[in-house]
């Protein structure tokens, strides 16, 4: 077994890559106004070629591991122990809109999450963790936010797309958080917002959303300082599998359980 740096390379060098390829897409999103193409097919050609990039580098290098993605189905590799979750284009919406958008590869042993790699192409920022080892922003330690002001933090959260009507709730606990803080956010990236978090950009953020998307960021949130719950409190064996998560610095956690709680929910 390598070590974990050696590992977290590779990691970095891979969502590079795909950042580059992506980026190719990306610049081209107004022809999406003339083309003959839905955005659906645009970027679904950017996020196959994504993962197919992504695939490759990663089981080229570890072929015994498995991978799970968003488009393909999973690679289920003879050692069970360590697989990949991978998310080739994480703000599909964002991304046809010309919008930052993140490409998130972390590597599960069992079931802890034990490092992590997540690039914003657009900004060229890349957030690194490694589990005990600290998250980082293109090599700058990252710490969460020290705001304990209610007044002063900023929520991210996520309104999916499409068919917000599959989420009940979801104005109403935007309505639950409005009036009180700074700043409510969609950043339109579920892995991005985590990162915004492990930064200090944001000091808190929820959704339901899937766990490929965000195990990485919630590692960066974890080494950051974080609290990382579901929405009743409860930990990743809760989160993991309904995808309905906090990730926020203490005062903004506390904060989100207690507005959040008479809220229709699912999970
Ligand atoms: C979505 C984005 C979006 C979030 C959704 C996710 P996708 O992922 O992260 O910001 O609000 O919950 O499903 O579909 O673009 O990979």
């Amino acid at each position: 077994m390598p070590d974990h740096d050696t590992i977290l390379d590779l990691a970095v060098t891979t969502a590079r890559e795909a950042g580059a390829l992506t980026l190719e897409w990306f610049a081209r999103f107004r022809e999406l106004e003339i083309s003959h193409k839905g955005p659906a097919d645009f970027v679904s050609e950017a996020d196959f070629a994504s993962e197919r990039l992504i695939r490759e580098r990663l089981l080229g290098a570890y072929p015994d591991w498995s991978l799970e993605g968003e488009e393909y189905a999973p690679t289920e590799g003879s050692d069970r122990t360590y697989r990949w979750l991978v998310d080739p284009i994480d703000g599909t919406t964002n991304f046809i809109n010309g919008m930052d958008y993140t490409i998130s590869i972390a590597l599960r042993r069992g079931n802890e999450t034990v490092l992590g790699a997540l690039y914003n192409p657009v900004r060229d920022e890349m957030f690194t963790a490694v589990k005990g080892g600290g998250s980082f922003c293109n090599g700058e330690r990252m710490r969460v936010s020290g705001q304990v002001d209610t007044r002063l933090f900023a929520i991210g959260t996520g309104l999916p797309t499409p068919n917000l009507s599959l989420y009940p709730g979801a104005y109403a606990r935007l309505d639950a958080i409005r009036a009180p803080i700074g700043a409510v956010r969609i950043v339109g990236s579920a892995a991005n917002s985590c990162a915004y978090v492990a930064l200090g950009r944001l000091t808190g953020y929820f959704e339901e959303t899937g766990f490929s998307d965000t195990a990485a960021g919630i590692l960066c949130v974890e080494e950051a300082g974080g609290v990382v719950t579901d929405w009743w409190g409860r930990g990743p064996e809760f989160y993991e599998r309904t995808g309905t998560m906090i990730v926020a610095n203490a005062a903004t956690h506390a904060f989100l359980i207690e507005q959040l709680k008479d809220v229709p929910k699912k999970g």
